[in-house]
């Protein structure tokens, strides 16, 4: 099977990031052919700086090579070093009826938290469905916020095939991967972790820095001999991501009987995080002390995808009767 997965290069990546994707990407990298990119193109509509963008795109490489996406299995590359994407994005967009990307629910999100209305975040779903298609993907391991993208994707494959496949498929459709235990990684806030809300942990934040936040995790007012429910604590929910099993249920244990206060969850989980980042934190240093490594891992992964890229492209110009 082929997998794929997008990550935007809009800031430092975070632990809901993890588990929504990367953890997904290292599992599927096993069996699969995986191509996993840094969707620059999709961070033009967020980071207008292009000193910062640069920055982020080299940090998400790093990022994710640190976290053990193997260069040797997978395709790491990025989007614009595969240019071809934009082209697919066009002929996609010629077939994208408007009312489908008015439905968009992240695009009135964004417009709602006041980010210009502008074309490239209305048309930011099709760029998408390029991304997926140019690579006839079977399998895109994403969050739940990602699910209408998918199914947008979907459609216009559906509608480009019926349109100009002639009983063909010129497309594979793709499928969502999506893990309902951890769907939504809660913030600090309790509600979703995004960069937006501002209330994430960084996965390469500092340990102080880490500490520093899972204090400032909003619970209620529950005094500590109180018996406490693990099911609906946001609290809980992170800190079994990370705890071992027997901490897991330990602290799931004195919930339900009292005596367990939030502070000491909030110590517990801040370790758990720190010491599960610990051995990517150190290989990231390394891969940080040696650019032209990364340089290098990139021009080849480009090399890779543009080849195949350039078959589905291909396929779909002719279909459509373009050059
Ligand atoms: P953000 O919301 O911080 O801007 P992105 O939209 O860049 O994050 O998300 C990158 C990937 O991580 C996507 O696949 C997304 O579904 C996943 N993801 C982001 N936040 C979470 C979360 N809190 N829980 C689970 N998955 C998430
Ligand atoms: N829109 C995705 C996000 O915000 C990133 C992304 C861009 C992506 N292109 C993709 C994800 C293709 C999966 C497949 O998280």
């Amino acid at each position: 099977m082929r997998v794929l997965s997008g990550i935007q290069p809009s800031g430092a990546l975070h632990i809901g990031n993890y588990f929504g994707a990367i953890h997904q990407y290292l599992a599927l990298q096993e069996e699969n052919e995986a191509f996993y990119f840094v969707a620059d193109f999709h961070a033009l509509t967020s980071v207008r700086d292009a000193k910062r963008l640069r920055e982020y795109v080299f940090n998400v490489i790093v990022d994710l090579l640190s976290l053990g996406v193997d260069p040797e299995r997978a395709t790491l590359f990025v989007q614009s070093d595969v240019p071809e994407v934009t082209e697919l994005t066009w002929l996609l967009t010629s077939v994208t009826p408007m009312g489908w990307l008015e439905k968009s629910v992240s695009y009135k999100d964004k417009v709602q938290q006041g980010i210009p209305a502008e074309h490239g975040l209305f048309a930011y779903p099709v760029l998408q469905a390029a991304d997926i298609l140019l690579y006839d993907a079977d399998i895109v391991p994403v969050g739940q916020d990602q699910k209408q993208h998918l199914e947008l994707t979907r459609d216009i494959a559906e509608r480009f095939n019926h349109i100009y496949g002639g009983g063909e498929d010129i497309f594979r459709l793709p499928k969502p991967l999506i893990l309902d235990a951890v769907a939504v990684v809660p913030g600090l806030d309790r509600r979703k972790m995004s960069k937006s809300y501002q209330n994430t942990i960084e996965i390469f934040d500092e340990p102080a820095v880490i500490r520093k936040k899972c204090k400032k995790f909003v619970t209620d007012s529950t005094p500590v001999e109180a018996p406490k429910d693990p099911e609906t604590c946001s609290l809980f929910g992170l800190f079994k991501l990370f705890a071992p099993e027997a901490d897991r249920l330990e602290v799931e244990q004195r919930y339900r009987a009292g005596g367990i206060g939030y502070g000491e969850v909030k110590n517990r989980l801040a370790e758990a995080i720190i010491s599960t980042f610990t051995p990517a934190r150190e290989r990231r240093a390394d891969w940080v002390a040696h650019p032209a490594r990364v340089a290098e891992v990139r021009a080849a992964a480009a090399d890779r995808a543009r080849k195949s890229a350039r078959v589905v492209l291909d396929r779909a110009r002719a279909a459509c009767g373009v050059g």
